[in-house]
């Protein structure tokens, strides 16, 4: 895909210097930033809420484009006061709500732009519906929770009958839409995300374990937008 972006996941930083890494990636040329919320309940694990968005808000200045990755359920409650703490795109799961029609109309009445996430067992069928109302999907190559988990590439092709749970499908299907993958992407993967038409790259680990994050985001970003 050309003009692909990519928004690392501070979630296996120094998070006692969260400012500061989040800072790092973005000297180091990260397209934007994405901020893994876990509430160790939709997920088992924890991470933090909407008081450590508004102090990095305050921190990085108002540029920096924060992708909340809401791993939580009830999604509908942390709505205002991710908009209100500097939250720009409010990405909840699909399997976590019962209403997504409302969500997405709450989530762009407070101003913020739209994700909706699957995790690999959903599959698009579940999707496409609300695929002409969102900005952007993600299609989760790992179960959420952790970092530096293995990348699924199953996720990829998939065409089994005429839905499927890959990315390959809902490129076909949404030229337009941004579509996004997170969970085990780095240099050995990104060939797949990029040739199934991702053009939003999640990486983890890989930026953040590299001497080099720089060197590692170029790389990304080049082969994606090959
Ligand atoms: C997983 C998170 C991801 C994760 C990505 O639940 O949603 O954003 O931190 O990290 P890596 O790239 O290490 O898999
Ligand atoms: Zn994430």
């Amino acid at each position: 895909a050309s003009g692909c972006k990519i928004g690392p996941s501070i979630l296996n930083s120094d998070l006692a210097n969260l400012g500061a890494e989040c800072l790092r990636m973005l000297d180091s040329g990260a397209d934007y930033l994405h901020l893994d919320v876990m509430d160790g309940h939709f997920v088992p694990n924890i991470t933090f809420g909407h008081p450590v968005v508004e102090s990095l808000r305050k921190q990085l200045g108002q540029d920096p484009f924060f992708d909340m990755h809401m791993m939580v359920s009830r999604p509908e409650q942390w709505v205002k006061p991710m908009a209100v703490a500097g939250a720009n795109q409010y990405t909840f799961h699909l399997e976590a709500t019962e209403n997504p029609g409302a969500l997405i109309k709450d989530i762009r009445e407070n101003g913020m732009k739209v994700g909706l996430a699957i995790k690999p067992g959903t599959t698009v069928e579940y999707l496409a519906p609300w695929a002409n109302q969102i900005d952007m999907a993600l299609v989760m190559t790992v179960e959420p929770g952790f970092g530096g988990q293995k990348f699924m590439e199953d996720m990829m092709p998939k065409v089994k009958g005429v839905f499927g749970s890959g990315v390959h499908w809902l490129r076909t299907q949404f030229p337009s839409l941004d579509i996004e993958v997170d969970g085990g992407v780095g240099p050995d993967t990104i060939h797949k995300c990029a040739e199934a038409g991702a053009n939003m790259i999640v990486s983890g680990s890989a930026i953040m374990r590299s001497e080099d994050p720089r060197s590692v985001i170029n790389l990304l970003r080049n082969v994606c937008s090959e």
